[in-house]
C-alpha cells in the first residue's frame, strides 16, 4: 500500500492550548472514514493537518511515503482536495466558474467538458448560470463538492485524496444520500480515498468504511461503525444521551436522541 496517508504522533499548540493532542492514524486506499466528535473537538483542525494546510508543532504526515512537506504545491493540490466547512467567496462568478476553479492546479485551460459532467454528476445541473451569492446554503454546499472533485479530476474520474469538512451540514435528506452514495461509488473504484466529518452519527454508520472519534484533540476510538457507535461511548464523549439499535434495513447502528 505505496499510496495510504499516514500522520504520527501530530500536536498542534497554539498558545497554551493543545489544539491535536498526539494524533496518529493511517487512511487506506479506497477507504471512506468518517471523522466524528463533539463540537471543538479538533476534526476541522485534523482535516487542515492531513491535507498540508496546517503544518503540525511536533509530527508528520506522509503521503505515498513522502512527508507532506517535500510536495510540490502543484503536485499536491492534484493528489488531495478540501471541501471546506464554510466557504466565503469574495467574488461573485456563475457556478460553473467556481467549479472550473478547481481545475487550476491542471494549468489554464478551463475543460469545459469535463465542469459539465461533474456538474451533472453532483447534482448541479440546475445550477448552471447562477451567481454564485444567489444560491441556498445547501446549493452552494454541492457547488463546492463539485469544485473539490474538480481538482481531483483525471482520465475521466476523481483520483486521490478528498477530504470533507460537514459536507452534508446543509442539504436535504435527497442530496444527503446522493452525496455520500456517490463518495461511496468513487471509493469503492478504489481510485478516490475519502475522510469526511460528519455530525449525523447515522450518516457515518451507512456509509464509512471506518470511523474516528476524536475528543479534546485526541483520537479516543476508532474502528467500523459496530465498533465505535456503542451507547455507551456516546454518552461519554459527547455527553448525549442516546440509546443504539440496529437499523431495520442495513442492521448498521443508528442512533436515537433520548427525550
Ligand atoms: N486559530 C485558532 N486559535 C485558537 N483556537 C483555535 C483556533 N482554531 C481553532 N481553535 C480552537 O480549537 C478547537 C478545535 O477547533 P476545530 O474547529 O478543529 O473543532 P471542530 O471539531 O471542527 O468543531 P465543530 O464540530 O464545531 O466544527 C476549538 O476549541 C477552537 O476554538
Ligand atoms: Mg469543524
Amino acid at each position: 500500500m505505496d499510496n495510504v496517508l499516514t500522520a504520527e504522533h501530530l500536536r498542534l499548540t497554539l498558545g497554551q492550548r493543545q489544539l491535536i493532542d498526539d494524533v496518529s492514524l493511517t487512511l487506506n486506499y479506497g477507504e471512506m472514514v468518517a471523522l466524528i466528535g463533539p463540537n471543538g473537538a479538533g476534526k476541522s483542525t485534523l482535516l487542515r493537518l492531513l491535507t498540508g494546510f496546517l503544518v503540525p508543532s511536533q509530527g508528520q504526515c506522509y503521503l505515498a511515503g513522502k512527508p507532506l512537506s517535500q510536495w510540490t504545491s502543484t503536485a499536491l493540490s492534484r493528489s488531495r482536495a478540501m471541501m471546506l466547512q464554510q466557504t466565503l467567496l469574495r467574488f461573485d462568478w456563475p457556478v460553473e466558474e467556481i467549479v472550473a476553479m478547481g481545475r487550476a492546479p491542471w494549468g489554464p485551460k478551463r475543460m469545459c467538458d469535463i465542469v459539465h459532467e461533474i456538474m451533472m454528476l453532483t447534482g448541479c445541473e440546475t445550477l448552471f448560470g447562477r451567481r454564485y451569492s444567489t444560491l441556498s446554503g445547501g446549493e452552494q454546499q454541492r457547488a463546492q463538492l463539485a469544485r473539490s472533485l474538480a481538482q481531483l479530476w483525471h482520465n475521466g474520474a476523481p483520483e486521490g485524496w478528498l477530504f470533507l469538512d460537514e459536507p452534508t451540514s446543509a442539504l436535504d435528506l435527497y442530496h444527503q444520500q446522493h452525496l455520500l452514495r456517490l463518495l461511496k461509488t468513487l471509493t469503492a473504484g478504489r481510485a478516490l480515498h475519502v475522510c469526511v466529518v460528519l455530525h449525523d452519527l447515522n450518516l457515518a454508520a451507512l456509509w464509512a468504511d471506518r470511523i474516528l472519534l476524536l475528543h479534546k484533540g485526541k483520537l479516543v476510538a476508532q474502528g467500523a461503525p459496530q465498533q465505535v457507535l456503542q451507547a455507551e461511548a456516546i454518552a461519554k464523549w459527547y455527553g448525549a444521551e442516546v440509546c443504539v439499535a440496529a437499523h431495520p434495513g442495513s442492521k448498521t447502528p443508528h442512533v436515537f436522541l433520548s427525550p
